[in-house]
Protein backbone atom coordinates (compact mmCIF):
# COMPACT_ATOMS: atom_id res chain seq x y z
CA UNK A 1 0.00 0.00 0.00
CA UNK A 2 1.28 3.51 -0.73
CA UNK A 3 1.52 5.50 1.71
CA UNK A 4 3.30 9.15 3.01
CA UNK A 5 4.56 10.87 5.66
CA UNK A 6 3.28 14.07 6.13
CA UNK A 7 5.06 17.13 7.85
CA UNK A 8 4.12 20.40 9.24
CA UNK A 9 6.19 23.42 8.02
CA UNK A 10 8.02 23.36 11.09
CA UNK A 11 9.11 19.61 10.86
CA UNK A 12 7.11 17.81 13.05
CA UNK A 13 5.24 14.76 11.31
CA UNK A 14 1.82 14.84 11.46
CA UNK A 15 0.46 11.17 10.66
CA UNK A 16 0.80 8.90 7.85
CA UNK A 17 -1.62 9.22 5.02
CA UNK A 18 -2.84 6.58 2.58
CA UNK A 19 -2.28 8.16 -0.71
CA UNK A 20 -5.66 7.65 -2.77
CA UNK A 21 -9.04 9.29 -2.58
CA UNK A 22 -11.38 8.48 0.11
CA UNK A 23 -13.40 10.11 2.71
CA UNK A 24 -11.71 11.83 5.34
CA UNK A 25 -12.87 13.03 8.50
CA UNK A 26 -10.10 14.79 10.59
CA UNK A 27 -10.69 14.99 14.44
CA UNK A 28 -7.99 18.35 15.89
CA UNK A 29 -7.28 22.07 15.02
CA UNK A 30 -8.39 22.88 11.59
CA UNK A 31 -5.06 24.86 11.34
CA UNK A 32 -3.09 21.86 11.77
CA UNK A 33 -5.12 19.61 9.27
CA UNK A 34 -5.19 22.61 6.40
CA UNK A 35 -1.09 22.77 6.67
CA UNK A 36 -0.95 18.80 5.82
CA UNK A 37 -2.96 19.13 3.09
CA UNK A 38 -1.07 19.44 -0.34
CA UNK A 39 -1.32 22.86 -2.53
CA UNK A 40 -4.05 23.00 -5.50
CA UNK A 41 -5.69 19.61 -4.23
CA UNK A 42 -9.42 20.75 -3.67
CA UNK A 43 -11.82 21.42 -6.01
CA UNK A 44 -14.70 23.39 -3.68
CA UNK A 45 -14.13 24.56 -0.27
CA UNK A 46 -17.50 25.67 2.22
CA UNK A 47 -16.53 26.31 5.59
CA UNK A 48 -19.65 27.55 8.15
CA UNK A 49 -17.09 28.97 11.00
CA UNK A 50 -18.26 29.55 14.40
CA UNK A 51 -20.49 32.97 13.99
CA UNK A 52 -18.58 34.65 16.83
CA UNK A 53 -21.82 35.06 18.67
CA UNK A 54 -20.30 35.29 22.40
CA UNK A 55 -22.54 32.47 23.87
CA UNK A 56 -22.27 29.01 23.48
CA UNK A 57 -23.97 27.31 20.78
CA UNK A 58 -25.94 24.38 22.41
CA UNK A 59 -28.43 21.52 21.62
CA UNK A 60 -30.62 18.97 23.87
CA UNK A 61 -31.35 15.62 22.13
CA UNK A 62 -34.85 14.97 23.46
CA UNK A 63 -36.74 11.93 22.89
CA UNK A 64 -40.64 10.89 23.19
CA UNK A 65 -41.05 7.77 25.52
CA UNK A 66 -44.19 6.21 26.91
CA UNK A 67 -44.89 7.16 30.37
CA UNK A 68 -47.05 5.65 33.92
CA UNK A 69 -50.60 7.12 33.79
CA UNK A 70 -50.63 10.74 35.71
CA UNK A 71 -46.31 11.05 34.66
CA UNK A 72 -46.76 12.30 31.01
CA UNK A 73 -46.82 15.82 29.16
CA UNK A 74 -48.52 14.64 26.50
CA UNK A 75 -51.34 12.05 25.62
CA UNK A 76 -51.71 10.11 22.49
CA UNK A 77 -53.63 8.18 20.30
CA UNK A 78 -55.58 5.67 22.76
CA UNK A 79 -55.02 7.64 25.53
CA UNK A 80 -51.49 6.38 26.10
CA UNK A 81 -49.15 8.92 27.98
CA UNK A 82 -46.10 10.49 26.66
CA UNK A 83 -43.33 12.51 28.12
CA UNK A 84 -39.82 13.97 26.83
CA UNK A 85 -36.36 12.72 27.77
CA UNK A 86 -32.91 14.19 27.36
CA UNK A 87 -30.90 11.78 25.67
CA UNK A 88 -27.46 13.80 25.06
CA UNK A 89 -26.41 17.41 24.36
CA UNK A 90 -24.04 18.63 22.01
CA UNK A 91 -22.24 21.87 22.44
CA UNK A 92 -19.12 24.24 21.74
CA UNK A 93 -18.01 27.71 22.56
CA UNK A 94 -18.70 30.53 20.06
CA UNK A 95 -16.22 33.09 21.15
CA UNK A 96 -13.02 34.72 19.97
CA UNK A 97 -10.70 37.60 21.78
CA UNK A 98 -10.06 37.99 17.98
CA UNK A 99 -11.75 36.85 14.90
CA UNK A 100 -10.46 37.62 11.82
CA UNK A 101 -6.80 37.33 13.61
CA UNK A 102 -8.45 33.29 14.01
CA UNK A 103 -9.65 33.08 10.41
CA UNK A 104 -7.17 34.84 8.57
CA UNK A 105 -4.68 31.45 8.90
CA UNK A 106 -6.98 29.21 7.78
CA UNK A 107 -8.39 31.08 4.92
CA UNK A 108 -4.83 31.58 3.67
CA UNK A 109 -4.06 28.03 4.01
CA UNK A 110 -7.69 27.48 2.53
CA UNK A 111 -6.72 29.40 -0.72
CA UNK A 112 -3.75 27.93 -1.27
CA UNK A 113 -4.99 23.86 -0.91
CA UNK A 114 -7.71 25.08 -3.93
CA UNK A 115 -7.48 24.01 -7.12
CA UNK A 116 -6.45 26.89 -9.70
CA UNK A 117 -10.75 26.76 -10.74
CA UNK A 118 -11.72 25.68 -7.24
CA UNK A 119 -14.55 27.64 -5.33
CA UNK A 120 -15.07 28.82 -2.24
CA UNK A 121 -18.36 29.26 -0.24
CA UNK A 122 -18.05 31.39 3.31
CA UNK A 123 -21.21 30.73 5.73
CA UNK A 124 -21.95 34.09 8.12
CA UNK A 125 -23.60 36.24 9.84
CA UNK A 126 -24.76 39.52 9.51
CA UNK A 127 -22.41 40.84 12.33
CA UNK A 128 -19.64 39.52 10.72
CA UNK A 129 -20.02 39.59 7.25
CA UNK A 130 -18.42 42.81 6.38
CA UNK A 131 -15.06 42.23 8.27
CA UNK A 132 -14.91 39.06 6.42
CA UNK A 133 -15.59 40.29 3.14
CA UNK A 134 -12.62 42.47 3.61
CA UNK A 135 -10.84 39.58 4.63
CA UNK A 136 -11.46 37.49 1.90
CA UNK A 137 -10.81 40.48 -0.99
CA UNK A 138 -7.65 40.54 0.91
CA UNK A 139 -6.80 37.16 0.03
CA UNK A 140 -8.70 36.13 -3.37
CA UNK A 141 -8.65 39.87 -4.95
CA UNK A 142 -11.77 41.97 -4.83
CA UNK A 143 -12.31 40.65 -8.58
CA UNK A 144 -12.31 37.54 -7.55
CA UNK A 145 -15.73 37.65 -5.65
CA UNK A 146 -18.63 36.50 -7.16
CA UNK A 147 -22.21 36.53 -4.97
CA UNK A 148 -23.08 36.95 -1.34
CA UNK A 149 -25.89 34.58 -1.12
CA UNK A 150 -28.54 35.44 1.32
CA UNK A 151 -30.01 32.13 2.77
CA UNK A 152 -33.78 33.59 3.99
CA UNK A 153 -35.41 31.19 7.18
CA UNK A 154 -38.29 32.36 8.60
CA UNK A 155 -37.70 30.53 12.36
CA UNK A 156 -37.30 31.49 15.97
CA UNK A 157 -37.80 34.17 18.24
CA UNK A 158 -38.58 37.86 16.75
CA UNK A 159 -38.85 40.77 19.46
CA UNK A 160 -40.23 44.64 18.95
CA UNK A 161 -37.72 46.83 18.76
CA UNK A 162 -36.14 45.57 15.30
CA UNK A 163 -36.39 44.13 11.92
CA UNK A 164 -36.13 40.47 13.03
CA UNK A 165 -33.05 39.05 11.71
CA UNK A 166 -33.85 36.15 9.70
CA UNK A 167 -31.42 35.20 7.69
CA UNK A 168 -27.17 34.26 7.05
CA UNK A 169 -24.78 35.33 4.71
CA UNK A 170 -23.06 33.40 2.33
CA UNK A 171 -19.90 34.84 0.31
CA UNK A 172 -18.52 32.87 -2.90
CA UNK A 173 -15.35 33.48 -4.40
CA UNK A 174 -13.30 31.53 -7.16
CA UNK A 175 -9.83 31.58 -7.56
CA UNK A 176 -9.50 31.93 -11.35
CA UNK A 177 -12.70 34.73 -12.57
CA UNK A 178 -11.55 33.00 -16.10
CA UNK A 179 -12.22 29.51 -15.18
CA UNK A 180 -14.10 27.92 -12.43
CA UNK A 181 -17.34 25.32 -12.08
CA UNK A 182 -20.58 27.12 -12.12
CA UNK A 183 -23.39 23.94 -13.45
CA UNK A 184 -26.40 26.03 -14.68
CA UNK A 185 -28.02 23.08 -16.08
CA UNK A 186 -27.86 21.27 -12.76
CA UNK A 187 -28.97 23.20 -10.40
CA UNK A 188 -32.59 21.86 -9.29
CA UNK A 189 -35.27 24.96 -10.07
CA UNK A 190 -37.86 26.41 -8.10
CA UNK A 191 -41.26 27.31 -8.57
CA UNK A 192 -41.85 30.72 -10.22
CA UNK A 193 -43.06 33.66 -7.03
CA UNK A 194 -46.03 34.62 -10.01
CA UNK A 195 -46.46 31.72 -11.98
CA UNK A 196 -49.55 33.30 -13.62
CA UNK A 197 -46.77 35.73 -15.31
CA UNK A 198 -45.33 33.36 -17.09
CA UNK A 199 -45.35 31.03 -19.86
CA UNK A 200 -46.62 27.34 -19.16
CA UNK A 201 -43.67 26.06 -20.49
CA UNK A 202 -41.36 28.13 -18.07
CA UNK A 203 -43.54 27.26 -14.95
CA UNK A 204 -42.97 23.58 -15.95
CA UNK A 205 -39.08 24.38 -15.70
CA UNK A 206 -39.44 26.32 -12.70
CA UNK A 207 -36.97 28.91 -12.20
CA UNK A 208 -33.34 29.35 -11.54
CA UNK A 209 -32.47 30.14 -8.02
CA UNK A 210 -31.24 34.08 -7.53
CA UNK A 211 -28.40 35.27 -4.72
CA UNK A 212 -31.78 34.93 -2.38
CA UNK A 213 -32.33 31.64 -1.22
CA UNK A 214 -35.65 30.68 0.70
CA UNK A 215 -35.50 27.39 2.88
CA UNK A 216 -36.03 25.89 6.25
CA UNK A 217 -33.54 25.71 8.93
CA UNK A 218 -32.80 21.93 10.33
CA UNK A 219 -36.38 21.30 12.03
CA UNK A 220 -36.24 19.94 15.62
CA UNK A 221 -38.29 16.89 15.23
CA UNK A 222 -37.15 16.67 11.10
CA UNK A 223 -35.89 13.92 9.65
CA UNK A 224 -32.36 15.71 8.74
CA UNK A 225 -32.06 16.07 12.36
CA UNK A 226 -28.83 15.12 14.16
CA UNK A 227 -28.75 16.96 17.60
CA UNK A 228 -25.78 18.96 16.76
CA UNK A 229 -26.27 22.76 17.09
CA UNK A 230 -25.75 25.14 14.06
CA UNK A 231 -26.48 22.13 11.68
CA UNK A 232 -27.25 23.73 8.27
CA UNK A 233 -30.28 21.81 5.98
CA UNK A 234 -29.29 19.73 2.94
CA UNK A 235 -30.78 21.39 1.36
CA UNK A 236 -28.34 24.80 0.91
CA UNK A 237 -25.52 22.23 0.44
CA UNK A 238 -26.68 20.48 -1.60
CA UNK A 239 -27.04 23.01 -4.05
CA UNK A 240 -24.27 24.47 -3.49
CA UNK A 241 -22.78 21.14 -4.71
CA UNK A 242 -24.94 21.06 -7.50
CA UNK A 243 -23.30 24.33 -8.62
CA UNK A 244 -19.93 23.80 -7.89
CA UNK A 245 -18.44 20.66 -7.74
CA UNK A 246 -18.63 17.50 -10.38
CA UNK A 247 -19.07 13.96 -9.41
CA UNK A 248 -15.32 13.12 -8.75
CA UNK A 249 -14.09 16.24 -7.07
CA UNK A 250 -12.85 16.91 -3.91
CA UNK A 251 -14.88 19.14 -1.33
CA UNK A 252 -13.48 20.49 1.94
CA UNK A 253 -15.16 21.70 5.16
CA UNK A 254 -13.21 22.26 8.01
CA UNK A 255 -15.73 23.69 10.58
CA UNK A 256 -17.71 20.37 9.66
CA UNK A 257 -20.01 20.17 13.00
CA UNK A 258 -22.59 17.46 12.23
CA UNK A 259 -21.05 17.10 8.48
CA UNK A 260 -23.70 17.94 6.11
CA UNK A 261 -21.35 18.88 3.74
CA UNK A 262 -19.89 15.23 3.48
CA UNK A 263 -23.62 14.02 3.14
CA UNK A 264 -24.31 16.28 0.29
CA UNK A 265 -20.60 15.14 -1.41
CA UNK A 266 -21.72 11.82 -1.03
CA UNK A 267 -25.11 12.56 -2.64
CA UNK A 268 -23.40 14.43 -5.36
CA UNK A 269 -20.45 11.58 -5.90
CA UNK A 270 -18.00 13.89 -4.73
CA UNK A 271 -14.55 12.77 -2.18
CA UNK A 272 -14.92 14.55 1.00
CA UNK A 273 -12.46 16.22 3.25
CA UNK A 274 -14.01 17.63 6.49
CA UNK A 275 -12.38 18.65 10.06
CA UNK A 276 -13.23 19.37 13.53
CA UNK A 277 -11.78 19.73 16.84
CA UNK A 278 -14.81 18.97 18.69
CA UNK A 279 -15.28 15.31 19.94
CA UNK A 280 -19.23 15.60 19.77
CA UNK A 281 -18.89 16.27 16.24
CA UNK A 282 -16.92 13.14 15.09
CA UNK A 283 -19.24 11.51 17.16
CA UNK A 284 -22.21 12.66 15.54
CA UNK A 285 -20.62 12.43 11.89
CA UNK A 286 -19.71 8.72 12.80
CA UNK A 287 -23.28 7.94 13.02
CA UNK A 288 -24.19 10.16 10.40
CA UNK A 289 -21.96 8.56 8.03
CA UNK A 290 -22.52 4.83 9.76
CA UNK A 291 -26.40 5.43 8.72
CA UNK A 292 -25.02 6.08 5.06
CA UNK A 293 -22.77 3.15 4.75
CA UNK A 294 -20.12 5.33 3.53
CA UNK A 295 -16.65 4.27 3.70
CA UNK A 296 -14.91 6.78 5.76
CA UNK A 297 -11.22 7.50 7.14
CA UNK A 298 -11.20 8.83 10.28
CA UNK A 299 -8.13 10.83 11.36
CA UNK A 300 -6.86 11.80 15.01
CA UNK A 301 -4.32 14.87 13.77
CA UNK A 302 -2.18 15.89 17.15
CA UNK A 303 -1.24 19.48 17.78
CA UNK A 304 2.51 19.91 16.83
CA UNK A 305 5.00 19.66 20.57
CA UNK A 306 5.53 23.37 22.01
CA UNK A 307 9.27 23.75 21.45
C1 LIG B 1 -21.23 26.41 12.94
S1 LIG B 1 -20.55 24.85 13.27
C2 LIG B 1 -20.60 24.01 11.73
C3 LIG B 1 -21.94 23.33 11.49
C4 LIG B 1 -21.97 22.55 10.19
N1 LIG B 1 -21.98 23.40 9.03
C5 LIG B 1 -23.16 21.63 10.13
O1 LIG B 1 -23.95 21.64 9.17
O2 LIG B 1 -23.33 20.86 11.08
C6 LIG B 1 -18.83 25.23 13.45
C7 LIG B 1 -17.95 24.06 13.85
O3 LIG B 1 -16.59 24.50 13.84
C8 LIG B 1 -15.88 23.73 14.81
N2 LIG B 1 -14.62 24.42 15.10
C9 LIG B 1 -14.44 25.61 15.73
N3 LIG B 1 -13.12 25.93 15.80
C10 LIG B 1 -12.45 24.90 15.19
C11 LIG B 1 -11.07 24.65 14.94
N4 LIG B 1 -10.12 25.50 15.32
N5 LIG B 1 -10.74 23.49 14.29
C12 LIG B 1 -11.70 22.61 13.89
N6 LIG B 1 -13.04 22.82 14.09
C13 LIG B 1 -13.41 23.94 14.74
C14 LIG B 1 -16.85 23.64 15.99
O4 LIG B 1 -16.54 22.54 16.82
C15 LIG B 1 -18.19 23.48 15.24
O5 LIG B 1 -18.52 22.12 15.12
Amino acid sequence: MLTESLFFPHGFPAFVRIIGMENRVYFGDNLAVLESLPSASVDLVYIDPPFNTGKVQGRTRIKTVRAETGQGDRVGFGGNEYKSVAVGSSAYGDIFDDFLAFLEPRLREAYRVLKHNGSLYFHIDYREVHYCKILLDNIFGRDHFLNEIIWAYDYGGRGKNRWPAKHDNILLYVKDIENYTFNWDEVERIPYMAPGLVSAEKRERGKFPTDVWWHTIVATNGKEKTGYPTQKPMGVLRRILQASANPGDVVLDFFAGSGTTGEAALERGCTFLLADNNPQAIAVMRERFAALGAAVEWITVEPPPVP
